[in-house]
């Protein structure tokens, strides 16, 4: 049987999103019921961070550890990755070890690379370039509130970085329409909004972008690797805070959504993400259902 890695949501078909989706539901569901499910009883996963994590760690640590496996959290500073092994020999070690591997890495070739290399899965767990395990969150947290997001308008408001991209893929797979709003200098890979230009379009300003819109997301101006250009991504972005009045312009009942670490006052005001019916804290708890439902996929 060939291995099935997560490197970008297109390793998954339409279908295989919509179950996936389905089955986190269950999951959430059999744990707040403390519904025993140990279905990677005696499994191990390898989580190689070599960028920071609060949510990403967290959630697949605890979802091993919910079913019945554990996990081995590996960084630079105390692996020989950091003293200069290459990852496709790292891979290779963990893959006689362990039944997957979960990395966050900077270029995603690294991350093709290891796959290429892993006879277990390689879960995607960020990249410069994708962020599906965070789609995966985002479209569940979006079917518990709305149902199908299928012929729904979703906007994105700022950096073309990792998490639109995924965006951009999420749209082709489940079948949504995407708007992007984002200063120019910074759209999203140009391959992937020619891939889809049926249903992706980009705009310069967040207003035009959330017009007849069901969700509304955004993230950080800055992504990790990228903090020497905090400043002149500052400049660059203003404007394109979300905030309540943006909001007032999508649809009555458009959801606000961000990945997560937030930083009020740029990307978001304090208003949205301190709003008590926010939508962003079932999007980071769904980390954690949505990646117990990949695992058991990948790993069973
Ligand atoms: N959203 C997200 O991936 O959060 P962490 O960086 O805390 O893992
Ligand atoms: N785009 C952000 C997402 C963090 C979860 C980054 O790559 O830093």
């Amino acid at each position: 049987m060939t291995t099935r890695h997560f490197l970008t949501l297109n390793d998954l078909s339409g279908q295989e999103f919509r179950d996936l989706l389905q089955r986190a539901v269950e999951l959430k569901q059999m744990q707040a019921n403390r519904v025993p499910h140990e279905l990677l009883k005696n499994r191990v996963l390898a989580m190689v961070f070599e960028k920071s994590s609060t949510r990403t760690r967290v959630s697949f640590e605890a979802g091993m550890i919910q079913m019945g496996g554990s996990s081995i959290f590996l960084s630079p500073q105390d692996s020989q990755l950091g003293r200069g092994e290459p990852e496709e020999d790292t891979a290779k070690v963990l893959s006689r070890m362990v039944d997957a591997i979960m990395v966050r890495t900077f270029e995603h070739k690294i991350i093709e690379h290891m796959a290429e290399n892993s006879s277990v899965p390689v879960i995607n767990a960020l990249t410069d370039d994708y962020h599906p395990c965070q789609l995966l969150a985002d479209m569940q947290t979006f079917f518990e509130h709305q149902g199908d997001i299928q012929g729904h308008t979703v906007s994105w408001i700022g950096d073309g970085n990792n998490m639109c991209n995924s965006y951009i893929n999420a749209a082709a797979l489940l079948d949504f329409e995407l708007v992007i709003a984002c200063p120019s200098g910074y759209e999203p890979m140009s391959a992937l909004v020619e891939a889809n230009k049926g249903r992706v379009k980009i705009v310069r300003t967040p207003e035009e972008a959330v017009v007849g819109s069901s969700l509304v997301a955004t993230d950080v101006w800055a992504s990790m690797g990228q903090e020497e250009e905090q400043q002149k991504r500052q400049t660059d972005f203003s404007g394109f805070m979300v905030t309540s009045k943006l909001m007032t312009q999508a649809k009555t009942d458009a959801l606000f959504m961000h990945c997560l670490p937030a930083h009020r006052g740029e990307e978001v005001s304090a208003e949205i993400m301190d709003d008590p019916d926010t939508v962003v804290w079932d999007e980071a708890e769904n980390r954690l259902h949505a990646q117990k439902a990949l695992l058991e996929f990948l790993m069973c």
